[in-house]
């Protein structure tokens, strides 16, 4: 069975903590909008496309349990707005925002039941429209690497961050690739990096590959280089939090050094992002808000205690850990500063493809992405 980030039936949402994975699977029900706020700052669920769904749901869930008798349209509005300002760099929850907000607006003379079931019909459309769109996005890119590669066997590719089915409604976006590659049997390995400082990488997508019992290894950030000069690499494939007008995408912290090691070994360097993720108000890069995270993220490491730790497996020891205690450790000097943008943006020029829901998106004689005509 997959793993499910989200849990909703009408009237109910539950989220998957994503602060605790791989160690404990806990869910947290999200009854109001002042909750998924909250669970979508803290990161308690992540991922752009996830972070737009869950927010949206957490109204439909409010809207039904609690239905305001006047002024709905308007409260809708106002609630949107505020669950909008829980992280600044991915553009699908304001997406879904605005798209929500039209809807609604169209429907605002009529009575409040009206309104309300409009709101709810339309945000459980989202849930089920991204895994259609993820499954079309693995499709598309499974075809267009194989393509670019002319290999149909013995595909390896690195990812990085996590862009599964946590991070979505189901199935994922760049991890969705890398599933239906598997499943076509063009697969044989998968590397994923483990993604400082929050570790979507080792925690999650670790977690995924495990999971869907897809042969993969796991590297630090740092050895990307390394590893593509050591095996034969043909894609790096990443997802999106925002691709601009010009096709610069921004993506977790680290996609940019990855987009130019691959531009140094040749590899196809691969984005897949539903439309939602493309922000053609955005002229460039340079016009996308990066968010800042608190420095204690980069000062301590998370994980389980180790109650027992004799020695590696190789060396004849097993490390046993508590998982019920999971706890970060400051491992930094004191007094350090930090920098902690959570994401970065790779140009354009360093992309080759992107892959939506609707097909692959390449560069044109000009060298540059027909944005506009591709998604109108
Ligand atoms: O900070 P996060 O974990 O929300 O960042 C996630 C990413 O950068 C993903 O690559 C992106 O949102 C695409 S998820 C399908």
């Amino acid at each position: 069975m997959a793993l499910q980030a989200i849990k909703y039936s009408r009237g109910s949402l539950d989220i998957l903590d994503q602060l605790l994975l791989p160690h404990q699977s806990v869910y947290l029900p999200v009854p109001d909008v002042t909750t998924a706020w909250n669970a979508i700052k803290t990161m308690q669920v992540r991922g752009a496309p996830a972070i737009a769904i869950v927010a949206v749901l957490s109204l439909a869930v409010e809207l039904h349990n609690n239905p305001p008798t006047t002024s709905v349209s308007e409260e809708i509005h106002q609630k949107l707005d505020y669950l909008v300002t829980s992280r600044p760099t991915a553009v699908n929850l304001a997406d879904a925002s605005n798209k929500l907000k039209a809807l609604t607006a169209s429907v605002k003379d009529e009575p409040a039941e009206t309104v309300i079931k409009t709101f709810i019909e339309a945000a459980e459309q989202m849930l089920l429209q991204d895994v259609e769109d993820n499954k079309a996005i693995g499709y598309h890119g499974a075809n267009w690497i194989q393509t670019a590669v002319s290999k149909t066997a013995d595909i390896k590719v690195l990812t990085h961050c996590n862009t599964g089915s946590l991070a979505t409604a189901s199935y994922g976006t760049a991890l969705g690739i890398i599933r239906s590659l598997h499943s076509s049997s063009a697969l044989s390995h998968a590397y994923c990096t483990e993604t400082r400082p929050y570790n979507q990488g080792s925690r999650l997508t670790a977690y995924e590959l495990v999971h869907e019992k897809i042969p993969s290894t796991l590297i630090t950030d740092s050895m990307a280089a390394s590893l593509l000069s050591s095996q034969q690499i043909s894609a790096i494939i990443v997802g999106a939090d925002r691709v601009a007008a010009n096709g610069d995408t921004a993506n977790k912290i680290g996609t940019f050094q990855l987009a130019i090691i691959a531009k140094h070994f040749g590899v196809k360097f691969v984005v897949a992002a539903p439309t939602t993720s493309v922000d053609l108000n955005t002229k460039s890069g340079e016009g996308i808000k990066i968010e800042q995270r608190p420095g204690w993220e980069v000062l301590v490491v998370s994980g389980p205690t180790v109650v027992n730790n004799p020695g590696s497996k190789e060396e004849g020891g097993v490390v046993e850990v508590d998982v019920a205690d999971v706890r970060s450790v400051k491992q930094a000097a004191n007094g350090i500063g930090v920098f902690n943008p959570s994401f970065d943006v790779t140009p354009a020029s360093l992309i080759d493809a992107i892959v939506t829901e609707n097909g692959v998106v390449e560069k044109n004689a000009d060298g540059v992405f027909p944005m506009h005509e591709a998604f109108k």
